[in-house]
């Protein structure tokens, strides 16, 4: 009786398992290449925007990247025989970044919505502490793809 619980409870976890591995499989083929050509396309935009403090539509942008960043974290290229390590660093430095960035602007927008006179914004340091994340994010990736571009050609 008790072993025949046992059993299921090990077949479960088998199974549990088995279904983890199948969708980490399934996330491997997120074509990476077409992820970071939006990365890329991405950026300028955040930039613009950042530099004329208008964020309409900004965290839904920044909200790409750092998914995109996730999709990193999971799909290492095979090609990557040593320091896979390093590579996740920079992986979810980018995602922590575009993480801390994102709640910056949310905070920003909150605050322009509620002291914005006649269109123009105030003055505030957060505008600062956001465009050092996005300093952060672009250092990683010229960090990472400096690093591992002998180990993946194509990036
Ligand atoms: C953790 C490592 C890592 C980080 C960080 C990273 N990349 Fe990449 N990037 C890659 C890899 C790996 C590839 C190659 C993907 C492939 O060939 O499938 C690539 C490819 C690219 C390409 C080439 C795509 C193409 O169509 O040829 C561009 C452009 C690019 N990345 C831009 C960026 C931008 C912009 C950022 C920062 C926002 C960034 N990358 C951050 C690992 C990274």
């Amino acid at each position: 009786m008790m072993r025949g619980r046992i059993t299921g409870v090990v077949l479960g976890i088998i199974a549990v398992i088995g279904l983890g591995a199948s969708s980490f499989a399934a996330e491997k083929q997120v074509p990476i290449k077409q992820l970071m050509g939006e990365n890329f396309a991405q950026l300028q935009t955040i930039l613009a925007a950042l530099i004329v403090s208008k964020y309409t539509g900004l965290p839904e942008r920044i909200a790409l990247i750092h998914d995109h960043a996730n999709a990193l974290t999971r799909s290492v290229p095979e090609t990557i025989t040593k320091d896979r390590d390093r590579f996740l660093i920079y992986a979810y430095s980018l995602q922590g970044h575009a993480a801390d960035l994102k709640s910056i602007i949310e905070a920003l927008i909150k605050i322009d919505a509620a002291t914005a006179k006649n269109g123009e914004v105030e003055e505030n340091q957060l505008r600062e502490a956001a465009a050092a994340h996005y300093g952060g994010m672009v250092t990683t990736c010229v960090a990472c793809h400096n690093r591992f571009r002998h180990m993946v050609p194509s990036m």
